[in-house]
């Protein structure tokens, strides 16, 4: 059966069920039955970048990083086809899903297309604009079978706000500290120094576990990233010892194979100069709060 027939079998719009898209511990975005399906997505009109045209990212300054963001556009947006998995995998039903980082709207779309209650929060009043407005234009052809809400504000400051066991799933893509600069905002976690940065990270994570239901299920999706000295910061390790502390331990690991893009036309210089790889991956760190065989049964049950 050809890819096209598979996607055929089952509407993106349909919600679960992805065909071609197993949970192994390596996800191949680069490969057909992924791409086949993100085109899929794309096709129905995600405008991930709306709302963010004023975020600078270090790869910007100077002449090469120009010409490497005419390429990509410089900025991530967030896979739609990794929010869909995700969501069939690990979130009940027409589960709650919390998002503290929300940036673009994807990951709202993607759930309220499935029928899930997303809450996002963002400090960027332009992105909170801009979801709002791309779920109208979703919302106006049919296409959400739920309401997706996008808090404007702190992350800090908003989820205390929630009642504990508030959220079935939190799902989320949070700053890899000042990877992309988001804006000069205090709380803007983008802006702060790594110290402060760990310090706020952490207790919005801890926030996040007080916000998931007991025996339930919590993905972040993370990126390493290099400090001014050349080391990796170590973002990976932060985000698992702050979950442990909050009461949430890891339970899965997964590496995100990215298209290779603009990697190789960096990787010389950067392997000549100072053996770094060219980074073409990212982690899928699933948590969980209680027990995952009860996790895994209220999937089911909701
Ligand atoms: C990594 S982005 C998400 C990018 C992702 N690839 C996407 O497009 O969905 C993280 C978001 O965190 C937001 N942010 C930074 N500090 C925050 C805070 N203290 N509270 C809430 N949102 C914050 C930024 O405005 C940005 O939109």
């Amino acid at each position: 059966m050809s890819q096209l027939a598979l996607i055929d079998a089952a509407p993106v719009t349909t919600g679960r069920g992805l065909p071609g898209i197993q949970p192994f511990s390596v996800l191949r975005t680069d490969l057909g039955p992924w791409r086949d399906r993100r085109r899929a997505w794309e096709d129905l009109g995600l405008h991930s970048r709306r709302g963010r045209e004023h975020v600078t990212t270090y790869k910007t300054a100077d002449a090469f990083g120009r010409k490497m963001a005419a390429v990509n556009a410089g900025l991530s947006t967030f896979d739609p086809v990794l929010a869909e998995a995700s969501y069939s995998w690990y979130c009940p039903e027409g589960g709650r899903v919390l998002d503290p980082f929300a940036g673009g709207s994807v990951r709202g779309l993607v759930a309220a297309n499935g029928g899930y209650q997303y809450t996002g929060v963002d400090l960027s009043p332009f992105q909170v604009d801009a979801n709002e407005e791309a779920a109208a234009d979703w919302r106006a052809r049919d296409l959400l079978a739920a309401e997706p809400r996008w808090i404007h504000g702190d992350a800090l400051e908003e989820l205390p706000a929630l009642p504990a066991g508030h959220a079935d799933y939190v799902f989320t893509c949070p700053p890899y500290h000042d990877l992309e600069r988001y804006s000069d905002h205090p709380a803007d976690l983008s802006a702060m120094r790594w110290r402060e940065f760990a310090a706020a990270y952490s207790a919005i994570i801890a926030e996040t576990v007080r916000c998931l239901a007991p025996d339930r299920f919590a993905t972040w999706v993370v990126g390493e990233v290099r400090g001014s000295t050349g080391y990796l910061r170590g973002l990976v390790p932060l985000t698992i010892a702050a979950h442990d502390a909050a009461g949430a331990r890891l339970y899965n690991d997964a590496i995100l194979v990215n298209t290779l893009g603009t990697v190789p036309m960096r990787l010389g210089a950067q392997w000549r100069a100072s053996r770094k790889h060219g980074r073409h991956h990212q982690y899928v760190l699933t948590f969980v709060k209680g027990d995952p065989r009860k996790a895994t049964a209220a999937l089911a049950s909701l």
